[in-house]
């Protein structure tokens, strides 16, 4: 990669950022597309998230950023405008930079979408889908398959009230989306709503190996459908106990995968060289 005084500037805003798989990602699809772009990691501490943001604004040569944990929420007041996507997540996880202006989109709930239909062969129309967990993932996830016309939602948190008002979130905006709520607790059972097409796990819970499960895994069975945002192990618990019960199930790296893609698109204007950042993901 050769850096000059034409290069732009993309950057990854987030705290930590040294586990993140995006800058890997970013860099073979500017590779791959001859871009001259390079894309760092930036630890910006809450504290500095304002500081930050003015940095970005003094870049002429920016070409976008991505925003991580724990800043997607905080860095909204910050920005110029919102697209659609962004206002319906409540946060921001692409920042791109138009005329002057710092405009905060949301990919991760396109992202989500395009890595339903590609990896479990669904679409988010009529679908029937529990969520578990109701913090900002699940917010992006929930709205996201409510604006594309999934036909009811089950909202199952830890902390009931926390899915209780995602849900009246999610029906002021989607009013024909029927989004129910239940308690999850380790004897919650997956087969209970037997119309149910899909389940999606946004809770943290999976990241340590040595976490105790989410619900009753034995209660998983076909055809049901897994999507686990975890990505790291990529044998997630939830994975192997749901392939273990004879359920299709994949993690969260294809949806990180086409968050990044659509990233990119925004940010550049082009196709986004898929196989390339497939491959860095992988890697
Ligand atoms: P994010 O923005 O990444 O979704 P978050 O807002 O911290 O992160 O939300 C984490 C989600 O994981 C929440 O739904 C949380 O449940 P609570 O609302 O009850 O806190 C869920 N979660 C975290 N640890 C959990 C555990 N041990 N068991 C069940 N759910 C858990």
């Amino acid at each position: 990669m050769q850096i000059d005084g034409h290069t732009r500037l993309a950057f990854l805003l987030g705290y930590p950022v040294g586990h993140s798989r995006s800058p890997a990602m970013q860099q073979a699809a500017f590779r791959a597309t001859d871009l001259n772009a390079v894309y760092l990691p930036w630890a910006v501490s809450p504290a500095h998230l304002r500081g930050a943001v003015s940095g970005l604004r003094a870049m002429e040569n920016l070409l976008g950023a991505n925003v991580t944990v724990p800043h997607k929420e905080a860095v909204v007041p910050l920005l110029d405008r919102l697209t659609p996507d962004a206002e319906a997540a409540g946060a921001v996880n692409t920042i791109v930079p138009r005329e002057g202006a710092l405009v905060g989109d949301n990919t991760d709930g396109a992202g989500f979408l395009i890595a339903l239909q590609d990896e479990l062969a669904v679409e988010a129309a009529d679908l029937h889908v529990v969520i578990l967990g109701a913090g900002g993932a699940a917010r992006a996830v929930a709205m996201s398959l409510a604006r594309a016309g999934a036909c009811a939602l089950i909202l199952a948190n830890r902390t009931r009230e926390r899915a209780e008002r995602l849900a009246r979130e999610v029906t002021s905006r989607v009013p024909g989306c029927r989004v129910s709520v239940e308690r999850l607790h380790p004897r919650w059972r997956a087969d209970a709503s037997p119309e149910t097409g899909v389940l999606v796990n946004t809770t943290s819970v999976g990241l340590r190996p040595t976490d105790p499960p989410l619900f009753d895994y034995e209660s998983l069975a076909s055809p049901l459908l897994v999507y686990d945002l975890i990505y790291h192990p990529p044998e997630t618990p939830l994975v192997r106990a749901a392939a273990r019960q004879g359920c299709r199930a994949v993690n969260g790296l294809g949806m990180l995968l086409h968050q990044g893609a659509f990233a990119f698109e925004r940010w550049t204007g082009r196709p986004a060289p898929l196989a390339a950042m497939r491959e860095a993901l992988r890697g």
